[in-house]
């Protein structure tokens, strides 16, 4: 790779919350890989994605601190003495947020909140980027959606991401900390949670594909746009180093859109085999489903001199092979 962005890392002391989950590891070892002194937090609550086999090879290279981002003591120990704080801890699943709001809340809320109060109090001089979602922006009033989109969230976790993001850039504003936020697409990739579909369709397709199973397509029809994870690392590392993002939001996107069914169909061409079903939504999915989505991520391409790098073929072939070898550890 040309130039890596994450050479301005080396030897910059980094915090990563969700440090062992999907994007925080990956982003970890691009950063360990340029030499970054690493200390990730996560609290490793099993139905989450954290998984300590995301830190296989790089374990001698990063401190790994087993807490939770809503415990605020230990975010003011955590937070001292670091250059940058990738906010990366959250609820991720929009139906657990349904069934269980208040843990939604204290996560995706609350406890930004404290996080961004241990930087005011004992880290004042901190770069902190947060990992938002495009689900705050709820069911699109027009396409591509670019940031200027009313928000208007269809899930209670969507609600709260919107706050969390907010409360960044309301201490960037008043109180100078730093930050900015990454509205981030369905990102997909190795390490990604394939458990099951609480998180993401594309990672139950994915383990389907591999174990040689049929997977089901809920509707089919919904655009949706995908960024591969080396490109979303790559979006974090750019607002991370560049001045020009404090304060910012930015929507993260990634090749052409397509819909469901077109991605199932590219799936099972790029696995070599494989079938799936299209079927009705589950009624309460239905419910909060957003429709058609894709960014509009000139912003981030013109501000930050990002771009998306990693097609879907390639990404889908990557993250393919990364499970065929690797699936136990992810069951
Ligand atoms: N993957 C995507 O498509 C996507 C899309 C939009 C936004 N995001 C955001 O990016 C971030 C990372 O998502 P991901 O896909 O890597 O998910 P992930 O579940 O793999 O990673 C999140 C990590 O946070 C940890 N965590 C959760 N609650 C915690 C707590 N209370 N204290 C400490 N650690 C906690 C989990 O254990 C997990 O390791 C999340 O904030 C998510 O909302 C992801």
């Amino acid at each position: 790779m040309s130039a890596d962005i994450a050479q301005a890392f080396t030897a910059r002391r980094v915090l990563i919350t969700g440090g062992l989950g999907f994007i925080g590891a990956n982003l970890a070892r691009r950063l360990a890989a340029a030499g970054a002194h690493l200390t990730l937090v996560d609290s490793l609550i099993p139905e989450y994605g954290g998984n300590l086999f995301n830190i296989a090879g790089i374990e001698d290279r990063v401190r790994v601190n087993i807490s939770d981002v809503r415990d605020e003591h230990s975010m003011c120990a955590l937070v001292p003495g670091h250059d940058y704080l990738f906010n990366l801890a959250g609820q991720t699943s929009h139906l657990d947020s349904m069934t269980d709001p208040y843990t939604d809340l204290e996560i995706n809320c609350r406890a930004q909140l404290a996080i961004l109060e241990a930087c005011r109090k004992h880290n004042p001089g901190i770069k902190v980027v947060y990992a938002s979602t495009r689900q705050i922006y709820g069911k699109p009033d027009h396409l591509p959606v670019d940031e200027k989109h009313l928000l208007r969230p269809v899930d209670v976790n969507g609600i709260n991401k919107m706050a969390g993001e907010w409360y960044h850039i309301l201490y960037n504003n008043v109180y100078g900390i730093r930050g900015c936020a990454l509205r981030l697409t369905n990102t997909y990739g190795p390490r990604m949670r394939v458990k099951d579909a609480r998180q993401t369709f594309l990672g139950v397709w994915i383990r389907l594909a591999v174990e040689g199973k049929p997977f089901e397509v809920w509707g089919g029809s919904q655009l949706r746009d995908f960024t591969y994870v080396d490109d979303a690392v790559e979006a974090l590392l750019l607002a991370a180093a560049a001045p020009s993002a404090d304060g910012g939001v930015f929507n993260v996107g990634g090749g052409p859109p397509l819909s469901l069914e077109a991605l199932a169909q590219l799936l099972v061409e790029v696995n070599g085999a494989g079938d799936y079903r299209v079927c009705a939504f589950p009624p309460e999915r239905k419910q909060i489903d957003i429709g058609d989505y894709y960014a509009d991520d000139r912003l981030l391409r013109q501000t930050l001199g990002w771009q998306p790098r990693v097609t879907l073929a390639d990404g889908l072939a990557r993250t393919l092979a990364f499970y065929r070898e690797h699936l136990p550890h992810y069951l």
